[in-house]
C-alpha cells in the first residue's frame, strides 16, 4: 500500500489515511449557523475517502466572521448544526475536524464571488473590525481597524476557549486553530501589522504572545487524549523570509511546548507586498524544515496537485498529512484518483463500502460495464 494510504494517530485519533481536507469556507451560514448546504457539501467530501475532513474557519465571534456566510461557534444554539456536521463527517469513515479563528482586519468583507472586499460598516451587513494595531490591510480591504485594548485581547482569547469547548461538544475530534492568513493571529505576528509598542508588540516574543497564550488557554479545555493543531503562516513571501522563518520556527517551538500535537504550515497573507512563488507543492520543503528543527509533526496544502508529488511527500517524511482543497471541490472522490494513479491493487477500497463494492467492478462510463 502506498505511503499516503497508510493509517496515521495523533493522540488517540486514528485517520484512515494521510489525505485531509483542509478548511474551506462555504460563505454559507446564515447569521454563523450552518445550513443544509453544509450538511450536504461535507458529507459528500467526507464519503470520498479522506481520513481527515477539517471544517471551515469558523468564527468565535460575530465580528470575528471573514464575510457575513461565515460559520461560527460564538453561542450555543450553533452546536446543534455543527453536531450534524461532525456526525455525517465520521459516519462516512473520515475524522471530523473543525478550524476555529478570528478574521481581525479582513473581516466584515463581501463573499469572494460578490467581490473579497470589505462591506462598509454602515451597511446593515458589515461591521467595526479589530486588530493589533490601526494598521488597514490595503486594497480592496481599506477598513482601517480599531487597535484592540489589553481587555480585548482578552475577551478574544477567552472567545477561542469557549468556541473550542463548543466543538467538543459538538463532536469534534480534532481542533485546528486560525493562526494564519492575515486574519487576527497572524496579524498579531506580522511586524508589518502589529505596530505595538505593550507586551503583545515589538520583537518575536510579544508579536507571538497572543497565539501563544490563546493555544494554552484552549488546551486547558481541550482533551488531551484529541489533537490541537494550528495553522499558522511561517514565511510571508516579501523579502524578509530568512528573518520570518527563524521568528516563525522559534514560536512553534513553545507552541510544542505549549501542548500542539501538529502544525499545519502555511503562508502569512499579512502584506499586500508578497510575492508567492506558486508551483506544485511549493510549501513542502518549508513544513519539511519546520518539522525537522522543531520536532512537531506537519501537515501542509497549496497546490499538491499531483497523486505522484503527494504520496512522495509523505513517503519521503517530508509531512506527517497532506492537506488537500480544491481538488476535492473538483471531485469529492478525489481519493480515488489518487488510488488508481499510484496503482493501488483495489483503488476502490478507499471509498465506503457502501460505493467501493460496485465500482471495484466497474469500468467507468462508456466502458459497457456489465455490471
Ligand atoms: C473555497 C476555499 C475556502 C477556503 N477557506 C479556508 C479556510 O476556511 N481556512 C483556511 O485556513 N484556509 C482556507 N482556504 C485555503 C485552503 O485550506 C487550502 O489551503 C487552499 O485551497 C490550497 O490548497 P489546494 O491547492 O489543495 O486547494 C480556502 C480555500 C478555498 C478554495
Amino acid at each position: 500500500m502506498s505511503a499516503i494510504f497508510q493509517p496515521y494517530t495523533l493522540k488517540g485519533v486514528t485517520l484512515r489515511n494521510r489525505i485531509a481536507v483542509p478548511p474551506m469556507c462555504q460563505y454559507s451560514a446564515i447569521n454563523g449557523y450552518t445550513s443544509d448546504w453544509h450538511q450536504a457539501h461535507y458529507a459528500s467530501i467526507a464519503r470520498g475517502g479522506a481520513g481527515l475532513v477539517i471544517v471551515e474557519a469558523t468564527a468565535v465571534s460575530p465580528e470575528g466572521r471573514i464575510t457575513p456566510g461565515c460559520t461560527g461557534l460564538w453561542e450555543d444554539g450553533q452546536v446543534q448544526g455543527m453536531a450534524a456536521v461532525a456526525k455525517a463527517i465520521k459516519t462516512a469513515g473520515a475524522v471530523p475536524g473543525i478550524q476555529i479563528g478570528h478574521a481581525g482586519r479582513k473581516a466584515s468583507a463581501n463573499r469572494p464571488w460578490q467581490g473579497d472586499d470589505h462591506i462598509p460598516s454602515e451597511h446593515a451587513d458589515g461591521w467595526d473590525t479589530i486588530a493589533p494595531s490601526a494598521v488597514a490591510f490595503g486594497g480592496g480591504l481599506p477598513k482601517v481597524p480599531h487597535a484592540m485594548t489589553f481587555d480585548d485581547i482578552q475577551r478574544v482569547t477567552a472567545d477561542f476557549v469557549c468556541a473550542a469547548k463548543r466543538a467538543l461538544d459538538a463532536g469534534f475530534e480534532w481542533l485546528e486553530l486560525h493562526f494564519a492568513h492575515g486574519y487576527l493571529a497572524q496579524s498579531f505576528f506580522s511586524r508589518e501589522a502589529n505596530q505595538r509598542t505593550d507586551e503583545y508588540g515589538g520583537d518575536a516574543a510579544g508579536r507571538g504572545r497572543f497565539l501563544l497564550e490563546t493555544l494554552r488557554a484552549v488546551r486547558e479545555v481541550w482533551p488531551e487524549n484529541l489533537p490541537l493543531t494550528a495553522r499558522f503562516g511561517v514565511i510571508e513571501f516579501d523579502g524578509r523570509d530568512e528573518e520570518t522563518l527563524a521568528e516563525s520556527i522559534e514560536l512553534v517551538r513553545q507552541f510544542k511546548a505549549a501542548g500542539l500535537d501538529m502544525l499545519n504550515v502555511s503562508m502569512g497573507f499579512s502584506t499586500q507586498n508578497a510575492n508567492v512563488p506558486w508551483a506544485s507543492g511549493f510549501m513542502v520543503p518549508y513544513a519539511a524544515q519546520v518539522a525537522q528543527q522543531t520536532e512537531i509533526p506537519v501537515a501542509t496544502s497549496w497546490c499538491i496537485d499531483d497523486p505522484l508529488l503527494a504520496n512522495q511527500a509523505i513517503a519521503d517524511g517530508s509531512i506527517d498529512l497532506v492537506m488537500i482543497g480544491r481538488a476535492h471541490l473538483a471531485d469529492p472522490h478525489y481519493p480515488l484518483q489518487i488510488a488508481l494513479a499510484l496503482g493501488e491493487e483495489k483503488p476502490a477500497a478507499v471509498l465506503p463500502e457502501q460505493y467501493a463494492y460496485w465500482l471495484s467492478r466497474y469500468r467507468g462510463p462508456g466502458t459497457g460495464s456489465a455490471q
